[in-house]
């Protein structure tokens, strides 16, 4: 758990501490003093931002790298011309790589202008070698490069470029070690994202994760129900439990636990008032967790369940482990037993050796699990994965055709599931102000739907009844309700 560090106490003239978190504590102290020099230079505090380009394992890392920056002095904006500009990267499909590129030439403009900025690379792309070779070649102004093993080296990483005009490069291939403690900076103080297993050892063939965030590794529950307790003490009533496969959780460790046993044992920490958890690989979701999900009172109305595709050979090849059959059978299960859940879905569109026979397999499973929303994706080749080389890529054209046809689809049948809750009263999380009307608040549905009602920023954070007075196709519009109502 962190606590408040006392850096006063903290010897900087000695050599660092070889234990962790001590030896990032004192690095971060190390960068305090630097800090000071800083300001008594530029009449001003540095500034720090951290963009996040991925899914929410990495804005959880963001977080914790926004803490640290916080911890030493910086102060935090969003505007990318700031004296330290760290881009928290994604690799799962090639255009995320793309834009990366694309985005530090713009941020060469900044430098130009402040030469002492520094600029930081980390996240998944990182831990591919053509990557940093060709950052390394190409964009020789980026200063410091780390992986997403060694994220919580960060303050002795940042030291050590703030003393170097040399680009900092400290990647590792995998790691089997989890290092607690480390401050961090909530983006909401009601909400936050908790960490409950790092890596993946699905080795779906299409996936470049297991590449990059190396093997399984699960939290002890001690260290996670305690970061929860104290989450809850710090005002947090939503959590959201993250892990590549939660379902396999806690194999592992010393002492076995499964992930139903772990939301049990979350489930009793009083004052947290929603659970909410991602991602659920089909294969590992046992009937225990089911009746968890059923008989919890905490735990949100939504599974997401990635599909990837309805093809029984198309997931064979997809490494997938699970059939159409399986598939179905278990989405069947899971609605028989929790009427009131969503079911969302992840769809890769035109998979090596995708026919026209295996993508209307897929409309099928969409048709018959009828998704409340689905995430629909074009197959991108990602070098090093077993697909990468598999022949039969399916041509572009076909695969915009086939992807135009499946958006249809989930769109259509998302609308008619939204409009069904139409009328009904429902409790909202209230999550922030209208980004276009600011005297409307948004907020969220157990099943994950986005509801925007009258309100004002006092209610940010609190849980509040609602009618969802009008269905508009994937949101809604609510009304309040009589208070009495809402006192229950
Ligand atoms: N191409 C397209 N989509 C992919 N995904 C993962 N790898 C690829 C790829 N190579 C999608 C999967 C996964 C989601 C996070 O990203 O659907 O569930
Ligand atoms: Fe998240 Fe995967 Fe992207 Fe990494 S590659 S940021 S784990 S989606």
């Amino acid at each position: 758990m962190y606590n408040k560090i006392n850096f006063e106490k903290i010897l900087i003239n000695s050599n660092p501490p070889t234990e962790e978190p001590d030896r990032q504590y004192y690095f971060m102290a190390k960068c305090r003093e630097r800090i000071k020099d800083f300001e008594q230079k530029n009449s001003r505090l540095p500034k720090a931002c951290v963009v996040n380009m991925g899914c929410q394992m990495n804005a959880r890392d963001s977080e914790k790298l926004a803490g640290i920056l916080k911890e030493i002095g910086y102060l935090m904006t969003e505007e990318e011309q700031a004296d330290v500009v760290i881009y928290n990267t994604c690799t799962v499909r090639e255009n995320a790589n793309l834009k990366v590129y694309g985005r530090l030439g713009y941020l060469n403009g900044f430098k130009k202008k402040n030469p002492d900025m520094k600029i930081a690379l980390c996240g998944c792309m990182m831990q591919e070698p053509e990557v940093v070779e060709k950052i390394k070649k190409s964009y020789r102004f980026v200063d410091l490069i780390f992986g997403t093993h060694n994220i919580y080296k960060f303050p002795e990483l940042l030291y050590t470029s703030l003393q170097s005009e040399r680009m900092v490069i400290d990647i590792w291939k995998d790691t089997d070690k989890i290092v607690e403690d480390l401050p961090c900076d909530r983006k909401y103080s009601f909400k936050s994202g908790v960490n409950i297993m790092f890596g993946c050892n699905n080795f779906c063939s299409y996936c470049i994760v297991p590449y990059v965030r190396g093997r399984e590794r699960s939290r002890n529950p001690e260290d996670i129900l305690a970061e929860i307790r104290r989450l809850v003490a710090d005002g947090v009533v939503e959590i959201m439990l993250l892990g590549q496969n939660v379902n396999s959780y806690g194999k592992n460790l010393e002492q076995p636990m499964s992930f139903a046993e772990l939301l049990r044992n979350i489930e009793q920490i009083e004052g947290l008032e929603r659970i909410r958890f991602m991602t659920s690989h089909p294969k590992d979701l046992s009937d225990e967790l089911i009746q968890v999900i059923k008989h919890s009172s905490k735990i949100c109305r939504h599974l997401h369940l990635p599909l990837q595709s309805g093809s029984s050979r198309i997931l064979k090849q997809m490494n997938r482990r699970y059939d159409k059959e399986q598939y179905l059978a278990l989405a069947d299960r899971i609605r028989r037993e929790i009427p009131d859940i969503a079911i969302t879905t992840d769809i890769i569109v035109g998979f090596p050796g995708e026919t026209e026979e295996d993508f209307l397999e897929t409309m099928d499973v969409v048709q018959k699990v009828r998704y409340e929303s689905a995430f629909t994706f074009i197959y991108s080749k990602r070098t090093g994965t077993p697909a990468a080389v598999m022949e039969d890529q399916v041509p572009e054209d076909v695969v915009k055709n086939r992807f135009d046809r499946l958006l249809k689809e989930v769109q259509s049948i998302a609308a008619e599931k939204a409009a069904k809750l139409e009328g009904s009263v429902q409790e909202i999380l209230v999550e922030e102000i209208n980004a276009q009307d600011a005297s409307l608040v948004t907020g969220r549905l157990s099943n994950n739907s986005v509801v925007h009602v009258k309100g004002n920023p006092a209610m940010i954070g609190t849980l509040k009844k609602v009618r969802l007075a009008q269905c508009k196709g994937f949101y809604y519009i609510g009304e309040d309700i009589k208070e009495e109502d809402n006192e229950e």
